[in-house]
């Protein structure tokens, strides 16, 4: 365990054995505490203490697509649907530029009401209101014209986890019709654009093993994403993974600083799963190496309809999760707010 340490703390690399190797030290405090250390020290190397912040715009929980773990999958009857205008999109970044936001995430399900064009209406308008704001996707899989579309609109970056790198887990997590090729090829297309991109996976998520997250990390160490998304797995009541258990706050951490330490320069969010699951979550991500939060600018009554896992926080528009909130807990973990773009360094 020790000299598996070191060599991935001098090689930043390693393995899919070694990844597991890695991974199944994951309960031993002293490993973790080794690799957030050495995790925070590299996140301050590039991007000092500060914590940037990205005002999330759920603007549809309308999705063609029926991932059995999330709550707003499209079988899902017990979900009232919503879309926000244009108009009140563009209020979001107006409320949020001034909240101190320079970057607005526009997240949705796969919603085919939403053209290409119209999205590109919405991207062009941010742009032009708020050249100082970068404007990110998450709007699932689309073909490679439309992500040229998009990146011509003027969208900077794009997130779309890969879930699971492993092809018999992400069969299990998914109905036939989406597959890991499809996601990949994705990713690819995504790269190729010249958006900064983000991939991501859940941690303990139902069917899951070491195994499956050291293929994540092989992955990810190859497709090289400016930014990832890593959060526990959360039951949602509405799914058939409803009575499975959570994912491990601790594990979730330690991936965290492997990441870190894998991908110097990524982009890594405490997430709002994370923030869910444990109410000091987002501190212990900065204290493992994260530095993005992603607070929700959606109108407080849209919040609680864009339910993906039970309990998720923000829905009403709690104290801890304003800006001087999230300040709060930056500054607990050692860390400050800003109000920055917070392009990936390139490296
Ligand atoms: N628990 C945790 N994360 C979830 N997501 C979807 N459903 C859940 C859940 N039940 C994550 C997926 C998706 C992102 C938007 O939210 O990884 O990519």
């Amino acid at each position: 365990m020790e000299h598996i340490i070191e060599k991935f703390l001098e090689n930043h690399k390693l393995s899919r054995a070694e990844y597991l190797a890695l991974l199944e030290g994951w309960e031993n405090q002293e490993s973790a505490r080794r690799l957030a250390q050495e995790a925070v020290k590299i996140r301050d190397h590039y991007y000092g203490r500060k914590i940037f912040t990205r005002g999330l715009i759920e603007f549809t929980n309308y999705c063609k697509n029926n991932c059995y773990y999330c709550g707003i999958r499209n079988g899902n009857r017990n979900v009232s649907r919503y879309r926000l205008t244009e108009e009140e999109i563009l209020e979001c970044c107006h409320i949020g530029h001034g909240m101190g936001h320079r970057t607005f995430v526009l997240q949705g399900g796969e919603d085919p009401w939403f053209t290409d064009e119209k999205v590109a209406v919405i991207i062009r308008r941010i742009k032009a209101e708020f050249p100082d704001c970068a404007v990110t996707l998450s709007i699932g899989e689309k073909s490679y014209e439309s992500y040229r579309l998009f990146r011509e609109a003027g969208a900077d970056r794009y997130l779309l986890r890969h879930e699971t790198a492993d092809e018999e887990l992400y069969r299990s997590l998914h109905p036939a019709g989406l597959s890991l090729e499809k996601r990949k090829q994705c990713l690819y297309d995504l790269k190729k654009l010249g958006y900064q991109v983000g991939a991501g996976f859940m941690v303990g998520a139902p069917g899951q093993t070491l195994d499956h997250l050291a293929q994540d990390l092989v992955f990810l160490q190859e497709l090289q994403p400016q930014m990832a998304g890593i959060g526990p797995f959360i039951p949602h009541h509405d799914t058939k993974y409803g009575s499975e258990k959570a994912g491990s706050i601790e594990l979730t951490l330690f991936l965290l600083s492997v990441m870190r330490i894998m991908l110097p320069a990524v982009l890594l969010p405490a997430t709002t799963a994370l923030g869910t699951l444990d109410p000091m979550g987002r501190e212990k991500g900065f204290m493992a190496g994260a530095n993005v939060v992603m607070p929700n600018l959606s109108p407080l009554e849209n919040r609680r309809l864009y339910e993906l896992y039970d309990n998720k926080i923000g829905t009403r528009g709690e104290d801890g999760e304003s800006m001087e909130g999230l300040a709060r807990r930056a500054e607990c973990a050692g860390c400050r707010l800003v109000s920055e773009r917070g392009d990936a360094v390139e490296l």
